[in-house]
């Protein structure tokens, strides 16, 4: 760490922030709020682009029932002291003093009525409320440790310069430098995710200046891509959406699958993305109320003339979709396709049902950060405080929202873990 300070007059905080996102923004007014003199700094054009963009732009801002099983982490017990001193309930009454007007969804979820920029309006209304500064368009070159004794406490400089849109490069006036000192230094700088948004690795490499450790971070909460022939079938079924049971070996969810011409989205797949690595298979159960095999069997006993996909398509309730039910014939059983049930054996049958209640799949990947929702994986919580989250090796330094190991499940998770470790940090900065 470098340890000699520069000799250009700085402006003093009592906390910069780096970055305006939904953790930020938050830790922000609730310093604020405390009377600290809080300075947010962000290289993007707009504060808080993730929140404008999510839940389709209705954000999706926190869900009626939180639990720490409802986040991944290497350590499942980090998320749970924040989760429990911010409950979903402290949102949702800021949300209903702002009067935005909002509604529950399936699973807890709740969504705005209008926009995602009245979450955003009230969390800047919130800052400017509590005095909070917030300058955008603005580049951290460097952070630096400073040892002050003088009444200002300051721990941290930074070195920023104003980001150059095109017209500006001609003007060697504005890469000039700024100097910032601060006694708390909270990084919220998100994930990888969604680079044109201003998802940036800077959080990380912060971390590991002061020595904190990454756990290996992917995209995550994201479509699955398939190349081989299932790429080819997947394609032919583009638009198809139905419920499923997506499963792996670690977990299991009954949601809605959704065929894409890339592969395998809907929220049945992205909460299965949360858990997949690289390389292993994923299991579909197509029809996840009924025993196929068993159907099929009965049927065989009960209308031995009919045909395999008279069965699946008037299966009243559960019936597959027509084109979906055409292509799994071509592949799973097109040999015995115009065969009456009777002529055909038990064990084909229950062989087929099997298949249809447990469709193993092997992804390519993922769509990746160009798509993905989150970042899973970051900085390691074990070297953080779930109280505060300071670091362990530095005084003065926080991490907060997803930059850290913490990644929720689909369903307002995500900014839920954002405005919760956003406050218990905010409260101490
Ligand atoms: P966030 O990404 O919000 O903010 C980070 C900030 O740091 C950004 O403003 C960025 O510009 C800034 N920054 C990054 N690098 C920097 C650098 N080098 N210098 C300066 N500033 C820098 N979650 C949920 O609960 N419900 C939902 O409905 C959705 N929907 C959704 C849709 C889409 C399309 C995406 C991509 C994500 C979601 N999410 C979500 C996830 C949610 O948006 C995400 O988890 C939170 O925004 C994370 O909050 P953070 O404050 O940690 O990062």
């Amino acid at each position: 760490m470098d340890n000699h300070r520069s000799k250009q007059p700085s402006t003093h905080y009592d906390v910069i922030i780096i970055g305006a996102g939904a953790s930020g923004l938050y830790c922000a007014l609730t310093a604020g709020r405390r009377g600290r003199r809080v300075l947010v700094l962000d290289h993007a054009n707009k504060a808080g682009k993730k929140i404008l963009m999510s839940g389709g732009g209705r954000c999706n801002f926190t869900n009626y029932f939180v639990e720490p099983e409802h986040f991944i982490s290497a350590n499942q017990h980090f998320c749970k002291s924040a989760l429990s001193r911010y409950p979903s309930w402290e949102f949702i009454s800021m949300v209903e003093h702002h009067k935005v007007a909002y509604h529950e969804r399936e699973h807890g979820q709740l969504f705005c009525d209008d926009s995602a920029q009245d979450i955003l309006t009230m969390l800047l209304d919130e800052c400017a409320a509590a005095g909070v500064q917030i300058r955008l368009n603005t580049e951290i070159k460097q952070v630096q440790t400073i040892n002050d004794n003088g009444k200002d406490n300051a721990r941290f400089e930074l070195i920023t310069a104003k980001k150059l849109g095109k017209k500006d490069v001609a003007n060697a006036a504005n890469t000039s430098k700024t100097y910032y000192s601060c006694e708390s230094l909270v990084v919220a700088t998100g994930g990888l995710s969604i680079p044109t948004m201003g998802a940036s690795g800077l959080g990380y490499e912060l971390a590991q200046q002061f020595g904190h450790t990454l756990v290996t971070t992917d995209p995550s909460l994201v479509p699955f891509t398939f190349t081989d022939k299932t790429g080819e079938l997947l394609r032919a079924l583009s638009g198809i959406s139905m419920p499923v049971v997506a499963s792996n070996t670690r977990t299991s969810f009954k949601l809605p699958l959704l065929f894409t011409h890339r592969g395998l989205s809907g929220p049945a797949m992205l909460q299965l993305s949360n858990y997949w690595q690289t390389g292993e298979h994923i299991t579909i159960n197509l029809l996840p109320d009924i025993n196929v095999s068993d159907l099929l069997l009965a049927h065989k006993q009960s209308h031995p003339k009919q045909l395999i996909r008279t069965v699946l398509a008037d299966n009243t309730d559960n019936a597959l979709p027509k084109k979906l039910l055409t292509a799994l014939q071509t592949t799973l059983w097109d040999d015995i396709k115009d065969t009456e049930l009777a002529n055909i054996k038990d064990e084909r049958l229950i062989e087929l049902g099997a298949t249809l209640n447990g469709w193993q799949l092997k992804p390519s990947g993922t769509e990746g950060y160009r798509t993905a929702e989150v970042t899973r994986g970051g900085i390691k919580t074990d070297e953080v405080s779930s109280k505060t989250m300071q670091s362990n090796y530095q005084d003065g330094l926080y991490f907060i929202g997803e930059v850290l190991d913490v990644t929720g499940w689909l369903g307002g998770y995500n900014f839920q873990w954002a405005w919760a470790s956003g406050f218990v940090c905010g409260e101490v900065v």
